[in-house]
C-alpha cells in the first residue's frame, strides 16, 4: 500500500513499513497544499506534520485514505471530526515527548527568571564591568507559585520538576484529576490561578474554548512581576497583548516556544530582553523524536494490517 510522509523522519519509515511502498517529502518545508492533495490522491496512509492542514477537501481528495498519523501529540491542524464521517482514522504520539517538552518548560521559566538572555549577552561582550549586588535579580523559584493551564501528562511533568525546585503548584483544568495524579499540586479555579500565581505556564490543547484565553483581560490580572510561559499552542496567548502586558505591566517576562501564525514571531518581542523565545521544540530531543516517527509509523503499520491502531485520538474510530 501506498504511504505519503510529508517530512524527511528521524528513522527511516522502511523500518517499520516495509511492506508498503514509502513516499517521503523531499524539502525541509511542508508541501505545498496542492501538492499534498496530489499525493494523498493515491494514498492509504499519510503522516503528517502540525504545519498540514488535514481538512475536508484533503479527505475528499484520498478515496483511499484509511489513516493519517500525526508526528505530534497536538492535532489542531487535523478535522477529525471529518475522518471520523469517513471512516478515517486519525492518530497522535502520545507520551513519547511529555518529558522531553517538560524539559523545554522548564528550561524557559529559569531562563525568564534568572534574565538570561540580558545575562548571557552581557557576558558575551567579554568584559561585564562592575560586579554589582543589585545587577540582575531575578525570581527565586523555591516558594514560588507556579500556576499550570492544563494538567495532562505534560502539565503534570512539569509540575514533577516545579516541586523538585521548591516551587508551590496549582493548576487548573476542566478534569477532575485524582488525588494520586496530582504530582503534590492543588486545583485552583482559573482566576485565582491568574491573580496569584508568579508563573503561569500554559499546557493546554488548543480548542475552541482555550484559542485567545490568555488575553488583554486575562493578562492584566496576573501579578506585577509575573511570568508566562507558553510550549503548548500559540495561539492561546493574544501575543500583540502579550508584548503589551510586557512594555506597560504587570508582566516580568515570557519564555514562548510557540506562536500565534508560526513560523512568524510577533515583532514586538522581537527586541524585548525579558522574553526567550525558542522556534517550537519542545519535542526536539533525540530519542523523543525517534520515538515519534516510531509511534507515528507504527500506527499505520497497524491500520494497513487491518488493525486498530494503538494511539487512535479521542474521537476519531472509524465507524463500524
Ligand atoms: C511537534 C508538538 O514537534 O507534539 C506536538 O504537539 O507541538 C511538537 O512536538 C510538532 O507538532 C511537529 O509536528
Amino acid at each position: 500500500m501506498r504511504v505519503f510522509v510529508t517530512r524527511r523522519l528521524p528513522v527511516d519509515p522502511a523500518e517499520v513499513l516495509s511492506e508498503h511502498e514509502v513516499e517521503v517529502w523531499p524539502e525541509d518545508g511542508p508541501p505545498p497544499a496542492a501538492v499534498l492533495r496530489e499525493k494523498a490522491e493515491h494514498a492509504d496512509a499519510l503522516l503528517t506534520l502540525l504545519s498540514d492542514r488535514v481538512d475536508g477537501a484533503l479527505y475528499d481528495a484520498a478515496p483511499k485514505l484509511q489513516v493519517v498519523a500525526n508526528y505530534a501529540v497536538g492535532f489542531d491542524n487535523i478535522d477529525v471530526p471529518g475522518a471520523r464521517e469517513r471512516g478515517i482514522w486519525v492518530t497522535n504520539t502520545p507520551g513519547v515527548l511529555t518529558d522531553a517538552t517538560a524539559d523545554l518548560a522548564f528550561t524557559l521559566l529559569l531562563a525568564v527568571a534568572r534574565r538570561l538572555p540580558e545575562a548571557e549577552a552581557l557576558a558575551r561582550t567579554g568584559d561585564f564591568g562592575h560586579w554589582s549586588p543589585t545587577a540582575f535579580l531575578g525570581l527565586e523559584l523555591h516558594g514560588a507559585q507556579l500556576g499550570i493551564l492544563g494538567f495532562g501528562a505534560i502539565g503534570r511533568a512539569v509540575a514533577r520538576r516545579a516541586r523538585a525546585f521548591g516551587m508551590r503548584v496549582r493548576y487548573h483544568t476542566r478534569s477532575e484529576v485524582p488525588e494520586a495524579e496530582r504530582e503534590g499540586a492543588e486545583p485552583m479555579g482559573w482566576d485565582a490561578l491568574l491573580e496569584s500565581s508568579d508563573v503561569l505556564s500554559i499546557h493546554a490543547p488548543l480548542t475552541d474554548q482555550t484559542r485567545g484565553l490568555v488575553d488583554a483581560d486575562a493578562l492584566a490580572r496576573m501579578k506585577e512581576g509575573a511570568l508566562l510561559i507558553n510550549t503548548a499552542r500559540g495561539p492561546i496567548v493574544d501575543e500583540a497583548a502579550l508584548a503589551a502586558a510586557l512594555e506597560s505591566g504587570p508582566l516580568g517576562g515570557a519564555g514562548l516556544d510557540v506562536f500565534e501564525e508560526e513560523p512568524r514571531v510577533h515583532p514586538a518581542l522581537l527586541e524585548r530582553q525579558d522574553v526567550v523565545l525558542t522556534p517550537h521544540v519542545g519535542s526536539a530531543t533525540t530519542a523523543a523524536r525517534r520515538r515519534m516517527a516510531q509511534t507515528a509509523l507504527r500506527n499505520i503499520a497497524a491500520v494497513l494490517a487491518g488493525d486498530e491502531p494503538p494511539d487512535p485520538i479521542p474521537g476519531s474510530r472509524a465507524p463500524e
